[in-house]
């Protein structure tokens, strides 16, 4: 960690100690209440991940003797921030966001800490405010695996013809990706090895959004492709419907990211290459951690600082794993994240 990356975290009131980053939750008084309350806001429920999240969130947050109030906001910043006031009236001692558009938020973090209460940026960056804590996982390096997976398939003295699906141009994690994916692919496009024949961003990486982008990407260049680069597992399902409907399933090359259970499925069946499993389990679970501190004021040890246009954040990165037909059993099963039964029907 740089002299900058310390001063600018002491003068954010919070400590250093031995090359750690210590973050210290609000000022807010504690409450007369017996048990904390912790407040989740999250952008959306639809996509099978985050009904993850949240399950196990919550358990974890119950069995270490506290309470929890969950909000969605259906991808909506009015309502997310509507969601966070209806919180912060219900005095919830921290708040965990997942925000819809990081740099909306900002507003609910100034506002969480007017009335004392320290926020927690849960995966998804909230970006221009002083922050207290993120977890995430190493966002950039799950751009890496997905385009490293696809250098690895560029056929000898050839070069791999690509798709490219980014996420929602709203989630600051969108942009990390691709820049996971760039650092990968951009010498290989510089050497003729890789050439982009189309690229969109699937707006609140819906997977109707990646369809239409498949959709068009096909009337324009045809079937002459080798690859689709699609950032998660929801905009992956919508690009293989569109090459479903062309009879192409399974003949391209498909990434994704989160090890959804229809993802593992079409792995198993060959229609999707490769996922990103990223451990909800160790997310939940270190998140409940994290907030219960904040909210009982204890000292949160962070190793590392992420920049968010403000403050360098007291951040916690998480490790992942690049997921394949040929480790499908001894990554997602084995860690008991999905069942054998459901993923090989
Ligand atoms: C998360 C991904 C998820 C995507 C869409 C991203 O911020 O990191 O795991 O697939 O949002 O919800």
């Amino acid at each position: 960690m740089n002299v900058r990356v310390l001063l600018v975290l002491v003068s954010c009131a919070l400590s250093v100690v031995t090359g750690l980053v210590v973050a210290r939750g609000g000022v807010g008084t504690t409450t007369a209440r017996q048990r904390p309350l912790i407040g989740l806001s999250m952008d959306t429920l639809k996509e099978e991940r985050w009904q993850v999240d949240r399950d196990l969130f919550t358990a974890k947050v119950q069995a270490a003797g506290a309470d929890v109030l969950v909000q969605s906001a259906n991808s909506n910043d009015a309502v997310q921030l509507q969601n966070i006031e209806s919180l912060i009236t219900q005095k919830v001692d921290a708040l965990v966001i997942i925000p819809h558009d990081g740099a909306a938020m900002a507003k609910a973090v100034n506002l969480a800490h007017q009335a004392g209460i320290p926020v927690l940026s849960y995966d998804r960056l909230i970006t221009g405010c002083d922050l207290d804590l993120y977890l995430t996982f190493d966002n950039v390096k799950v751009g890496e695996l997905q385009a490293k997976f696809l250098a690895d398939r560029i056929p000898q003295g050839g070069k791999l013809r690509l798709i490219r699906i980014y996420g929602a141009k709203t989630d600051n994690n969108a942009k990390l990706f691709k820049q996971g994916q760039d650092n990968i692919l951009n010498p290989l496009i510089a050497a003729g090895k890789v050439e982009v024949l189309f690229e969109d961003w699937a707006e609140d990486w819906k997977p109707e959004n990646a369809k239409k982008i498949t959709n068009a990407a096909i009337t324009k260049i045809g079937p002459n492709f080798d690859a689709i680069l699609a950032s998660n597992d929801g905009t992956a399902g919508g690009a293989i419907q569109a090459l479903t409907e062309e009879g192409l399933a399974g003949k391209i090359i498909v990434t994704g990211q989160d090890a959804d259970l229809a993802a593992c499925q079409r792995i198993a069946q060959g229609t999707q290459a490769m996922t990103v499993y990223k451990p909800i389990q160790t997310i939940a679970n270190q998140a409940a951690e994290l907030a219960l501190k904040l909210a009982r004021r204890q000292p949160v040890i962070a190793r590392d600082a992420i920049a968010n246009g403000k403050i360098d954040v007291p951040s916690v990165l998480l490790g992942i794993v690049s997921v394949t037909k040929d480790n499908l059993r001894d990554t997602v099963v084995k860690d008991g994240f999905r069942k054998e039964s459901d993923v090989f029907q």
